[in-house]
């Protein structure tokens, strides 16, 4: 929260005004006066005393966006503001959290110095709030709610989620501006010949950011290793001969999150600038798949036209011997693009919902050929979501294609040529206007002075 927006408090009040419309409606319709939402308490690692890092409870990081937040808890109660009961013990072993003041006047702010006080004082204030349910991970304690973590009245609020507020607008810009600066270090890192390790360490300064930051772990991929789509390891040494390379970095911005991948091709030799040229045709993909966004196109069509994209890339590059239509038709893009176009972004990377239809929670999952979709919403205007194609040289996958009739119409020189360089991987936020997008990440580069 020391990263609270003091600037626009206005914006942050707007926001939480919204928030806390949303919930009473949600109260309202299941017959309850309030909601007990907690920020969650620490874990530790099974037979020992250290601990992950503590993540909030998304539903309270909406209304107070910070991880310095253990055991605190929100009071929402219908037709009034919020009361933030946060708890920030004197301690010596550890950092005390810092009560963020910035909050009010959008709520009301009680601060307790040890856990039993701030729960006592909120069971007294959920005793007179009438019927309540507590939304939290932990039953151990119901604080005299009716019952817990009602699934009628989370449905429409995370609903809602995907629709963002000016405030939450404007955290998503600042995290685009943020990782942008670190996927520009690393791209500079990656030439001047880092490993992997040393990449990372360069996005990290470039960003301010320590990992535990961090919205999701960073991939950084060299070479064959973009192939691997959730790649978490840090190679401490440079490969002999550089192709590639893939980064997928994010960063938080008031509690919410940039996701944001890039492609690059070392500047040097022949497979090198053939693979920047195949990056080059993605990207205009890419941004082709960008401009067909708009409120009321169906993201599962959108998902479709990137494996038609894909086709056509295959078929420029002959890399199939196959019309694009063919290569659609016989499923061929699926062994190239295994994973989903794009997900929902917000307080979560991969933000909730993306498969409810409705209000109430009906799930719509994606088509069976499409496992891995996350959102199969139709798009509205203020959803941020990511626009993430990817085209693959995945050992494994390419396995199975090679044995299959769909096979046959592969050129298999061509494709086993490009395996060193792993895979292309481009992804952008975008937030849905009102006739199109605007593309939080094309524009944070452009302002760092790189067309990507
Ligand atoms: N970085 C995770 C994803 O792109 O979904
Ligand atoms: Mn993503
Ligand atoms: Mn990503």
């Amino acid at each position: 929260m020391s990263q609270h927006p003091a600037h626009v408090p206005a914006v942050f009040d707007d926001h939480i005004a919204t928030v806390n419309r949303r919930w009473h409606e949600a109260l309202a319709a299941q017959r309850f006066d309030a909601a007990v939402i907690t920020a969650g308490s620490p874990r530790q690692y099974f037979q020992d005393d250290q601990s992950p890092v503590f993540r909030t409870n998304p539903d309270f990081a909406q209304f107070v966006p910070t991880d310095e937040s253990t055991e605190a808890c929100l009071l929402v109660r219908r037709g009034e503001r919020p009361t933030l009961y946060f708890l920030a013990p004197e301690d010596y072993w550890h950092a005390s959290p810092v009560p963020p003041e910035c909050v009010r006047p959008a709520m009301d702010l009680e601060v307790f110095g040890d856990v039993d006080a701030l729960r006592t004082a909120l069971a007294r204030a959920v005793a007179t709030a009438g019927r309540s349910v507590l939304m939290s991970e932990s039953t151990d304690s119901n604080l005299g709610c009716a019952a817990h973590n009602d699934a009628a009245v989370l449905a429409p609020v995370h609903y809602q989620r995907a629709r963002k507020t000016t405030f939450e607008l404007d955290a998503l810009r600042a995290a685009t501006a943020t990782a942008v600066r670190g996927h520009v270090a690393a791209r500079d890192s990656f030439i001047a010949g880092d490993s992997e390790y040393g990449i990372n360490l360069a996005y990290l300064a470039a960003t301010g950011q320590v990992a535990s930051d961090l919205p999701y772990g960073n991939i950084i991929a060299l070479n064959e290793h973009g192939a691997v789509l959730h790649y978490h390891h840090f190679d401490r040494r440079p490969p002999e001969t550089r192709f590639s390379f893939l980064i997928d970095a994010g960063a938080r911005g008031f509690g919410y999150a940039a996701d944001i991948t890039r492609t690059w091709a070392y500047p040097d030799g022949e497979l090198q600038s053939e693979f920047a040229a195949l990056i080059a045709a993605f990207d205009r993909q890419q941004q082709a798949l960008a401009a067909m966004v708009r409120p009321g196109v169906a993201f599962p069509d959108l998902h479709i036209a990137a494996h038609r994209a894909v086709a056509q890339t295959l078929a420029d590059f002959h890399f199939v011997t196959c019309t694009p239509s063919e290569a659609f038709d016989r499923g061929i893009t699926r062994t190239f693009l295994p994973h989903g176009l794009g997900h929902l972004v917000g307080i979560q990377t991969h933000d909730v919902a993306g498969h409810q239809t409705s209000r109430d929670g009906t799930q719509t999952p994606p088509p069976s050929i499409y496992p891995s979709l996350r959102l199969t919403r139709t798009v509205e205007r203020d959803f941020v979501f990511t626009v993430e194609p990817g085209l693959y040289f995945i050992p494994m996958l390419l396995r199975e294609l090679r044995g299959a009739e769909a096979g046959r119409v592969v050129n298999w020189a061509k494709v086993d040529r490009f395996i060193p360089c792993g895979g292309i991987r481009i992804e952008d936020n975008v937030r849905v206007t009102e006739d199109g997008v605007e593309n939080y990440t094309r524009a944070a580069f452009a302002a760092a002075g790189i067309s990507s």
